[in-house]
């Protein structure tokens, strides 16, 4: 054959080659080109029953802290597992796991990192409950970018946040994990938190995909313990627990996460009204859901399951994808498959639902992440900028009696109390991989910001026990100063999981030397680190000014010294109600109507809160006008907003709405819509409302169904209201 011949006859070959031969030993699932539901049935069809089992199963990788082998990598662990939460600091031990996993293993399916990444990675934001005082979503979602961004950057693609269970119980410690007791805030805040996370796709390598939690109802826990069962109404269910969730299906959330309550009888992690009929049928929901830990097992404890394999059948029937930590599904799940317990199409509908993730992540064509410094991955300029905007927009001015704040830049302060130089109590609970080091203590910030030579500082107490040995010195600082800021609270351990705590008060010490030190006569400015809220009654009388800094982050003393000089305008508003006494719980705004307006109260107390839901003053002094209709259909109402001072300012403006009357009786109002503007010194900005009748003036019934009434409605905004009336259909 002439040379010419051969050079076609090779050139044919490899056209073939390339037109299909080679490509005959690439499958269809590590095709990069193909859609994602086709790889996904590619490599389901390729899977052997243990394969898939084990797609199902979540453990943990990075535990072992021993210097000795701080980044080893867990050899027991299956490479095959389907996702792992990753506690390193680094991508490199993941790295070296997941090449155990694309490499070693027979299909090469990667793991899943995941990680609590809450309020921040490194850099950490406020707690949750104190983002949502800020009422500034746009900020939120920065911040979840942000921390998307340095977790993803360390090799995690999943996120079990955010929380958005609606609280009203300020002892249970998970309170400050979420947006707060109001339904519309927790459903916002919540759509904002997976924008965040999530971007607009997932395959953004700076990006993670959002795991809705605790579906559902966790934040009714009786008595505001923890892992005890709670008594839900199916109305009460759809009216007040599901909404947010339902915000986060919507957004996009690529996952949600089972929560330990027993709902009146049927525990969450196995209810399959809630995973299957709501979750999966009614919202559509294609992605997965994930047990908390050891939940599954857990439903023995709940008197649900006989055993581990009884309660694998139930979770796993009921709609729960993914078990984490407790190996039920491991050891179980295959017997129930073959015994016919459970039926192959619906385990082929839950690997489904965890490969179509990893796919979307990227996972398959991007296993590794690039292994890159601290210094690149973590506190970034923007990062740092916006952990300091959240916290300052977070913190709320409860009290400012005769304008005490802001002080001017040469008072002499005496900066007092147990939390006045703490670091780590300043970050919260569920802080992630956040260091006491990167925090700015509330004495430092005030250092900073008045100068060292006019701040003193004295410890005064701990935050609990008996030890009054500091008073003296403490006395000493505030009688050589102009004025005390006493810096009291709570400390990290306080709150977040397994934290409930039977009284809101401060331990006794705390408010015994705010008693001593207002006994000197100098006025008072107390500022509150805290997650949950808390009993001021007695506190209140003795400070001239309260901030409620809440747990500000990594930020930390910064902005609120800032909001003390009044570089910052206070602008937060309580998105949880603070009662006079723990006695008041449960106590929030949006409660159903009384049968008797006068009487009912406590005979020793008032039944007002100390201070409501939505209660936050600024520096600013912003007057309302009436609230008007601009426009019938659609319906859209306004109201203007007058900033009276010459100081710059933000107002948030609430809508709410109340129904007087209705075939199911409603909250006396409830949280409708929001936004927050600056408003320069002396203008005036006008907020607009667009209602959606059904949307914002209607109600939900019992089987989730939404309804408007013809009838009388009320709008509030601030001090105005307005009366609308729906007609007749
Ligand atoms: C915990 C928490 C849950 C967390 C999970 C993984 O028990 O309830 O919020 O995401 O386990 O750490």
């Amino acid at each position: 054959m002439s040379i010419s011949r051969k050079r076609i006859v090779i050139g044919l070959l490899l056209m073939a080659i390339g037109g299909g031969g080679l490509r005959a030993e690439v499958p269809p699932y590590r095709r990069a080109t193909l859609p994602v539901e086709e790889r996904v049935e590619d490599l389901l069809s390729r899977m052997t029953l243990r394969e898939k089992i084990l797609q199902l199963n979540q453990y943990t990788l990075g535990r072992n802290d021993n210097p000795n082998d701080r980044n080893a990598v867990n050899t027991r662990l299956p490479a095959e597992i389907g996702s792992l939460i990753y506690m390193g600091s680094g991508p490199e031990m993941r790295n070296r796991m997941q090449r155990r996993a694309m490499e070693e293993t027979r299909l090469g399916i990667p793991i899943l990192f995941a990680y609590n990444t809450v309020h921040g990675f490194r850099t950490i934001f406020p707690i949750p409950l104190a983002q949502a005082c800020s009422w500034n979503p746009r900020l939120v979602e920065a911040a979840c970018a942000e921390a998307a961004r340095e977790t993803r950057l360390t090799g995690i693609e999943w996120t079990f946040a955010p929380m958005v269970d609606v609280a009203r119980d300020g002892r249970w410690g998970r309170i400050a994990e979420g947006f707060g007791e109001d339904v519309h805030a927790n459903a916002v805040f919540c759509a904002a938190a997976v924008r965040g996370f999530q971007g607009t796709t997932l395959s953004d390598t700076l990006r993670i995909a959002a795991c809705l939690k605790h579906y559902v109802g966790y934040g009714a826990s009786l008595g505001g313990r923890d892992y005890v069962p709670t008594e839900i109404s199916r109305q009460t269910l759809w009216d007040t627990y599901l909404p947010p969730f339902e915000a986060g299906v919507r957004a996009g959330a690529a996952t949600l996460m089972s929560s330990f309550n027993d709902i009146s009888g049927v525990p969450a992690t196995a209810n399959g009204y809630t995973l299957t009929e709501i979750l999966k049928k009614r919202w559509k929901h294609d992605g997965f859901v994930v047990s908390d830990w050891d939940a599954i097992l857990q439903l023995v404890n709940q008197g649900r399951a006989s055993g581990r394999r009884e309660a694998a059948q139930l979770a796993f029937l009921a709609g729960v994808e993914m078990d984490m930590t407790d190996n039920c599904y491991r050891d179980h799940l295959e017997s129930l498959v073959e015994s016919g317990k459970v039926g192959i199409e619906r385990l082929d509908d839950a690997v489904r639902r965890v490969l179509r993730l990893k796919f979307r992540l990227g996972l398959f064509d991007r296993p590794y992440t690039p292994e890159r410094p601290e210094t690149e991955r973590f506190q970034r300029p923007e990062a740092m900028a916006l952990a300091d905007s959240l916290a300052a927009e977070s913190c709320v001015l409860l009290k400012n009696d005769d304008h005490t704040l802001p002080l001017a830049p040469e008072t002499r302060i005496a900066v007092i109390g147990p939390l006045a130089d703490a670091r780590d109590h300043l970050l919260g609970s569920w802080c992630g991989r956040g260091e006491a080091r990167d925090v700015t203590s509330l004495y430092e910030g005030m250092c900073a910001e008045f100068g060292a030579e006019n701040v003193r500082y004295a410890r005064g107490c701990d935050f609990n026990g008996e030890d009054r040995s500091g008073f003296p010195e403490a006395v000493a600082a505030a009688r050589a100063s102009q004025v005390v800021v006493l810096c009291l609270g709570e400390k990290r351990q306080w709150t977040g999981e397994n934290a409930s705590r039977s009284t809101l008060a401060l331990p006794p010490i705390q408010e015994e030397l705010a008693r001593v030190l207002s006994e000197t006569g100098k006025p008072i400015v107390l500022l509150l680190g805290n997650g949950r809220p808390l009993e001021l009654s007695r506190l209140e009388l003795l400070c001239k000014a309260i901030l409620e800094i809440w747990q500000p982050g990594t930020a930390g003393g910064k902005p609120v010294a800032g909001l003390l000089s009044g570089r910052w305008n206070p602008s937060g508003k309580l998105a949880v109600t603070f009662p006079r006494t723990t006695g008041q719980i449960p106590i929030y705004y949006n409660q159903r109507r009384n049968a008797r307006m006068d009487q009912g109260s406590y005979l020793d107390l008032p039944d007002t809160p100390l201070y409501p839901f939505g209660h936050g003053l600024s520096y600013s002094d912003f007057r309302y006008g009436e609230i008007r209709m601009v426009s019938s259909d659609p319906m859209v109402l306004e109201v203007t907003v007058t900033n009276a001072s010459s100081r710059d300012g933000a107002e948030s403006v609430m809508w709410y709405v109340s129904d007087p009357v209705c075939r199911i009786t409603r909250p006396v109002r409830e949280l409708r819509h929001f936004e927050k503007r600056m408003i320069r010194a002396g203008g005036s900005e006008t907020f607009r409302f667009e209602v959606d009748p059904l949307c914002d003036l209607g109600f939900v019934d019992e089987k989730g169904d939404r309804f408007l009434e013809p009838g009388e409605y009320w709008i509030q905004a601030g001090p105005r209201k307005f009366r609308l009336f729906i007609p007749e259909e």
